[in-house]
């Protein structure tokens, strides 16, 4: 199956565990070159652990995680990370161009000073995600959009090829949404395929090749219209799904019945 396809990343049999409490368990789904893929689930589903034993930033109960047939704990290979909003550190004393030159580190080396290539790479990221007004600016003195912006423009300049976003569009307003969307578009047009942790379903279903809905372990995965379906949806959200309805406008899609993943 699939094998006409260039296989990016392999996660098989993850289980990750905090203090001994499994967060993740038996996690088990692969994703190919240029896929853009959705991770949905509710709150402490386990989206940003998943992320973070795909960087190698966790380590594992049991399983395997694979990057182009690395192991990302033992071999270094290229995973850009955009980190949920909650997770960086504002008191960290950087520049919006100290932290998308930190993207060059596996092209520069670390005791080496960057090129005219590192330094043209940044400027170009900055420029895709629009902030080359602000990149003198302190991390600390920027709004959540821009330091969202920051971290992409971090991913971008790295020119990975697997690319890791944990809630990108959390805080952003809408013409910055639709600006991270065409960015995706010029990923994939690049083969990058994009991982993206998000609570929005409709852009899930209407934006993604593919869904990975989590509730603490792999509920489901595979294309939206399967994965959406009103069955998986009130088996992993139960009643805030009517909520979601109401608030959001949800699009329900399929007939009530899943004809795949679970
Ligand atoms: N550093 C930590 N120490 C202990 N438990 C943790 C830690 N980080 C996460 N957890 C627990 O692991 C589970 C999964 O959390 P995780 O942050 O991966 O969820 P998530 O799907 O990213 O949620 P959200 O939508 O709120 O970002 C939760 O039960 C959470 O409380
Ligand atoms: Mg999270």
């Amino acid at each position: 199956m699939d094998s006409d396809r260039c296989l990016v990343l392999r996660v098989e049999s993850v289980t990750v565990t905090y203090n001994g409490r499994v967060a993740l368990r038996d996690a088990t789904f692969s994703a190919y070159a240029g896929e853009r893929v959705a991770v949905v689930g509710p709150n402490g589903a386990g989206k940003t652990t998943l992320f973070k034993a795909i960087v190698g930033l966790l380590p594992l109960e049991s399983g395997t995680v694979e990057v182009f047939r690395c192991n990302p704990q033992r071999e270094r290979v290229s995973i850009g990370y955009v980190p949920q909003r909650e997770e960086v550190d504002l008191s960290f004393p950087v520049t919006v161009a100290d932290v998308v030159m930190m993207g060059r580190i596996g092209h520069i080396g670390y005791l080496r000073r960057p090129s005219r290539r590192d330094r043209e790479a940044v400027r170009q990221a900055l420029e895709q995600v629009g902030l080359t007004d602000l990149v003198n600016r302190p991390l600390g003195e920027l709004s959540g959009g821009q330091i969202q912006r920051t971290f992409i423009a971090r991913a971008l300049a790295q020119e990975a090829p697997l690319l890791l976003m944990d809630e990108p569009f959390a805080g952003v307003d809408a013409t910055s949404e639709e600006a991270i969307l065409r960015l995706l578009d010029l990923l994939r047009e690049n083969g990058v395929t994009v991982l993206l942790a998000t609570h929005d379903l409709r852009m899930a279903a209407e934006r993604f090749d593919r869904v990975l809905l989590l509730n603490g372990e792999v509920v489901a995965c595979g294309p939206p219209g399967e994965v959406l379906c009103p069955a998986a949806l009130q088996r992993v959200y139960g009643g805030q799904l009517t909520l979601w309805e109401h608030e959001r406008g949800l699009l329900l899609l399929g007939d009530g019945h899943c004809s795949g993943g679970a």
